[in-house]
């Protein structure tokens, strides 16, 4: 196992009836902004909900943060803030408002030239704001960890950053909001998650028995209740269980003592940053492609994984490899979650692209062993193009 430091200090309310312990998570000296998204608080009745919680605080409000959110966006409420000294940020709903407003409470103190260089030269926070979530999605993990993924529209740049400053306070975490959402997203925040647990666990082995059996304990859970939230999002104990997946994956659990890989991430952002592809169809497209050509360098982790996840023990290992393979993606694909670019319309113009964008941006070795060249992203791609 590798050396580590494990600190995670956000409060989890989770549940049905919780929302009325907010009150004792924010002062009354603190004035709030609620974030949120397009309108889905409206519609699945929190907003009425918080809004009756916090009737004795000041409130001020920020809608219209959009699903892959942007600086732009985030910029116009940092500047809200700042003129009405706003001094707590609550985020209401999925990844995308969390994300900016841990990206918001973090430009409100920045003192350089442009908060954007948080991201793109990765500057130190030296402060951020305080924050709280309600959310309203299970996919992301955002509600408990210190990450941050952010657009900027105008030079289709999706890039990420993490600082302990972006920890919320608090995080309810509410699966019966989450039973409104579109079956659409249900697959994505399953598929999300998952992958989230596989950049964690299949890399190579380091003696790390605990962290895989963790890992492989969330993967049997999403293939028990996915299917079964994803046919019926309304299905409480389905979501409330897929809403603990998604947090456990990547709240820094499963990450201590062992590699991280993040490079179906890091090449799956660029298809969205691209083509707006949603987040974790990106995930969907990339990995199959990343496990067939890495398939030696990971091979230990993808026999491990076959034979616990799927029950995959009989034939050689090349066929045990390949029938994971083919496995995972019938999974992926059970929840209408397509897995080739062709079936996104993106094509060999894109893969010279996003080459040459990673290249530009000294991207050239990354993944758990620093094996993902430009060379292998252009292979992946190429695996997943028809
Ligand atoms: O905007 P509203 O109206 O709220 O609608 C949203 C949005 O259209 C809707 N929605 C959310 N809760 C709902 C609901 N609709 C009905 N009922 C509800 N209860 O769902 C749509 C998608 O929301 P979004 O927040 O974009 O989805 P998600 O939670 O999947 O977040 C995706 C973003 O998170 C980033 C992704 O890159 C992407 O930008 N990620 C963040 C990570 C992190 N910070 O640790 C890790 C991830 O790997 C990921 O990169
Ligand atoms: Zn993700």
């Amino acid at each position: 196992m590798k050396d580590f430091e494990f600190y995670n200090p956000v409060r989890i309310f989770f549940g049905k009836d919780q929302l009325d312990k907010i009150k004792s998570q924010i002062s009354r000296e603190e004035k709030v902004l609620i974030l949120y998204g397009s309108g889905s608080i409206f519609r699945n009745g929190i907003y009425n909900n918080i809004k009756e919680e916090l009737k004795d605080y000041e409130i001020f409000e920020f809608g219209g943060i959009e699903p892959n959110p942007s600086y732009e966006t985030a910029m116009k409420a940092v500047k809200i803030i700042k003129e009405n000294k706003i001094n707590f940020l609550l985020a209401v709903g999925g990844g995308s408002v969390i994300d900016a407003t841990k990206f918001i409470a973090a430009a409100v103190f920045y003192d350089g030239v442009d908060p954007w260089n948080i991201l793109l030269k990765g500057e130190t926070v030296k402060k951020s704001m305080p924050l709280g979530v309600i959310l309203t999605l299970p996919a992301t993990g955002t509600e408990m960890n210190m990450n941050s993924v952010m657009t900027r529209k105008s030079t289709q740049d999706k890039l990420a950053f993490s600082t302990p400053f972006s920890y919320p306070r608090f995080s309810f975490l509410l699966p019966e909001a989450a039973g409104s959402l579109p079956k659409r997203q249900v697959a994505n925040g399953i598929v999300d998650a998952f992958v989230h647990v596989i950049e964690q666990y299949l890399t190579y082995p380091v003696n790390a028995p605990l962290q895989d059996r963790f890992a492989e304990a969330i993967l049997l859970t999403l293939i028990e209740e996915g299917p079964k939230v994803y046919s019926n999002p309304a299905d409480y104990d389905a979501m409330a269980n897929l809403m603990w997946c998604a947090t456990m994956a990547l709240n820094g659990l499963i990450q201590c003592g062992v590699p991280g890989d993040w490079s179906v991430h890091s090449i799956g952002h660029e298809l969205t940053a691209l083509h707006d592809i949603d987040h974790a169809r990106t995930l969907a497209i990339v990995l199959p492609g990343l496990w067939t050509v890495l398939k030696n360098e990971k091979r230990e982790k993808l026999l491990q994984y076959g034979e616990r996840v799927w029950k995959i023990s009989g034939g050689t290992e090349d066929e045990r490899i390949t029938k994971t393979i083919d496995k995972t993606v019938e999974f992926f694909e059970s929840l209408d979650i397509k897995t080739r670019l062709s079936d996104y319309g993106v094509k060999q113009d894109t893969i010279d692209k996003i080459v040459s964008r990673l290249e530009n941006r000294g991207m050239i070795l990354f993944g758990d062993r620093q094996l993902v060249t430009p060379v292998i992203v252009r292979k992946i791609l190429e695996c997943q193009k028809n």
